[in-house]
This record gives C-alpha cells, sequence and structure tokens, in this order.
C-alpha cells in the first residue's frame, strides 16, 4: 500500500485548568519515512478513532487513575479502528487486514502485533459497530447491567446518559432481557428517540422544570445505572427500591471541575441498597461472553446503533468537548480516511 510523504498527529500541548481549549492539542506533521516497522510490528492507517469521557481524565496528572494519564507532548490516547498498511518480519497480519487497536489521534501508526486485533467478520455488524456494542461500549453496558447491576426481568432499570453511546446500548438491553427502562436525557430530542428508536418505557428531559416530579412519577428503580453523577445521581439515591442497586459506571459531570460530591446516601441504609464502581477492563477475559450475546441481538435486529460521525483527524480537538455539553447522541467517533472495505460495510 503505498504511503504519503507525510502524516499528521495530534499531541497533547497544554494542561487544561478545567474545559478542553483551542490549545489543549496541537497538530504536527510528521514524515512517513520515520515510521519503521519493526519484526512482529504492523503499520496501520487510521480508519476511525473513538472519542470517550475518560480522555479529560487523561489530561490531568492523576496518580491513582486506573489509565495512566497522557502525558504533555505525547500523542493523544484514542482506541479506533485501521488498516494494516505494511507488516514487519514475522508478523501474524497481512496488508490490506481490518484491526482495531489504540491508535491515537494520528493517521498512521506502528503497533506491535500484541496489541493489535483483526476485526471479525459478524453477519449484520459494521466495522464501526467495534467501536460500539461490539467494542469497549458495549462491554460496558453489559458487564455494568449483569455483573454489578445483576438485573432481573420485570424490575425497573433508570440510566442517566441515556442517549449516549453506553447509555442507549444500557437501555436496549434492559428492554432486551423485560426490564422496564427509564431513561434520562438532556434534551427534548434526545427523549423522542429514546422512546421513539430506542423503544424504553419512559424517558425524561433531566433540564425539564419538573424533571423531580417526572423521576417520582416513574417510579422506584432496582437498579440505576449512572453514567452522569452529581445531582442526578444525589436525586437517584433517594428513589432507590429495596434492595436496589446502583451501577457506577461514570460521573461525567465532574470531569471538568471539582466533584459535587455525593448527598442523601443515607437513604441507601433503609432500602438496603448499594452502590458500587467497575472498570470495563476488568472484564477483557468475559468479553466473548458479552461478544456472543450482543453479537446474537445485532444479528436478530434487536440493538439499535447511532454513531455521531465528525469528519477528518482535524476535527478531533473540537468534537471531544461535545461529550461535556451534551452536543452528541449515540456514539462520537472521527472519520480519520476513507478506507474501501470499511467504508463500504
Ligand atoms: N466504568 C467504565 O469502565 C466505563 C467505560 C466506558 C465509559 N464509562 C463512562 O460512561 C459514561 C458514558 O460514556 P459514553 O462514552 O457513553 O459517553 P456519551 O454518553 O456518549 O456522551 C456523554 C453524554 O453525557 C451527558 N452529559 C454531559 N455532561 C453532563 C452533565 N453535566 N450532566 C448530565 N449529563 C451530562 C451528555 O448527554 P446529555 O445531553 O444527556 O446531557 C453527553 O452526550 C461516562 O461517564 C464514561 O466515563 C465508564
Amino acid at each position: 500500500m503505498p504511503l504519503p510523504s507525510t502524516y499528521k498527529q495530534y499531541i497533547f500541548d497544554e494542561r487544561p485548568t478545567q474545559y478542553i481549549t483551542p490549545t489543549t492539542f496541537k497538530s504536527e506533521t510528521k514524515s512517513t519515512s520515520d515510521l519503521k516497522v519493526g519484526p512482529g510490528q504492523v503499520l496501520i492507517k487510521v480508519s476511525w478513532i473513538s472519542l470517550d469521557p475518560a480522555m479529560r481524565s487523561w489530561l490531568n496528572d492523576s496518580k491513582r487513575a486506573y489509565t495512566p494519564p497522557v502525558k504533555l507532548g505525547e500523542v493523544m490516547r484514542a482506541a479506533g479502528l485501521g488498516v494494516v498498511a505494511q507488516v514487519g518480519e514475522g508478523s501474524k497480519f497481512s496488508v490490506g487486514d481490518e484491526v482495531s487497536g489504540v491508535v491515537g489521534w494520528r493517521e498512521y501508526v506502528v503497533l506491535d502485533d500484541k496489541s493489535v486485533t483483526e476485526l471479525p467478520t459478524i453477519p449484520g455488524a459494521k466495522a464501526l459497530d467495534f467501536l460500539g456494542p461490539l467494542g469497549h461500549v458495549g462491554m460496558t453496558a453489559y458487564f455494568g447491567l449483569i455483573d454489578i447491576g445483576k438485573i432481573k426481568a420485570g424490575e425497573t432499570l433508570f440510566v442517566s446518559g441515556a442517549a449516549g453511546a453506553v447509555g442507549s446500548v444500557t437501555c436496549q438491553i434492559g428492554k432486551i432481557l423485560g426490564l422496564k427502562v427509564v431513561a434520562i436525557a438532556g434534551s427534548d430530542d434526545k427523549v423522542e428517540w429514546l422512546k421513539k428508536d430506542i423503544g424504553v418505557d419512559v424517558a425524561i428531559n433531566y433540564k425539564a422544570p419538573d424533571f423531580k416530579e417526572q423521576v417520582t412519577a416513574a417510579g422506584f428503580a432496582d437498579v440505576y445505572f449512572d453514567n452522569v453523577g452529581g445531582d442526578i445521581l444525589n436525586l437517584m439515591m433517594t428513589r432507590m427500591a429495596m434492595k436496589g442497586r446502583i451501577v457506577l459506571c461514570g460521573a461525567i459531570s465532574d470531569y471538568n471541575g471539582k466533584s459535587k460530591g455525593l448527598a442523601n446516601y443515607t437513604s441507601l441504609i433503609a432500602q438496603r441498597a448499594r452502590i458500587e464502581g467497575f472498570v470495563v477492563m476488568d472484564y477483557t477475559k468475559e468479553y466473548p461472553v458479552a461478544m456472543k450475546a450482543i453479537t446474537e441481538w445485532i444479528e436478530k435486529g434487536l440493538l439499535k446503533r447511532k454513531f455521531h460521525i465528525v469528519d477528518g483527524l482535524d476535527a478531533a480537538p473540537s468534537a471531544l468537548p461535545l461529550l461535556y455539553s451534551g452536543g452528541n447522541t449515540g456514539k462520537l467517533v472521527v472519520k480519520v480516511s476513507e478506507h474501501e472495505a470499511i467504508a463500504k460495510l
């Protein structure tokens, strides 16, 4: 596969004090002749990158984060998809293979074979699904619900961040497995989409003046899948059913500033309820179980997917903040390059 003489990448250039700004990242143009493919390595032409809320926490100088921070001057980390453009001696890959890996914000990357996965062919699935329900997004929804939420048919499941990547898959798994699903999201358009397309039982706009009354009218939660933390978590603390389970998946309302802190937690005592965090990577060995279930749901047409696509690597720095302002519906991804096979899937 012929290479251009140069390629672009984005490095982390200035630590934000609160919100990501236009000077947080800086573009660099590099010579492709610097890309040396060693034994057991591949050169990947990047097609798609995933934008994820955790990226904001990677920009903090944290000591106890479960993923190490990105250092100043490093290429911004990101999961993504691509096509193998060159192989090193003894590599198990072939030119043209479609793969996933931690590719970063760049157009070309050299990775070791062991950190690259070939995309399997799954009837009814598109390549992009490996950044959605068949990737970390789907795994998070599945293990959060099954292992931490211990959901049972007939129960009531509340989901915040419901129109986002993890939230929209969580709502659908809840419906497929026979729960009543109450979705919470930040606009009337998202609420309509959740009701009409995603098929939840109740959808509530948390910016509506009568939000609390609508939550009360929806009943108590056996399981609350929390993607946002803050005020919504503090309200849901008071809305748990006996032996209820709060799944602490994420707290996006806290990612750009100081945490509001936990309130109302004493309500959990009377309800014998619990709250538990989890990190999806801890389930890596069990991913095949979730992949099998999610693949079947995709094949049966039970799982809808929505991607919010922004075009071109240059759009990544300004697209990432959409996650914190509610600008995305479904999974936010950047299309870095056209690849025939991936594009036609
Ligand atoms: N535990 C794990 O292993 C794990 C793995 C992956 C992701 N996560 C977490 O899962 C959550 C969802 O991630 P995702 O990739 O699916 O992102 P996403 O939901 O696609 O995008 C983020 C959404 O969060 C909502 N939001 C932003 N600020 C908010 C605020 N202050 N209050 C309420 N809602 C707010 C916005 O929707 P609205 O318009 O509705 O406000 C926005 O669209 C994140 O917290 C992420 O960190 C955890």
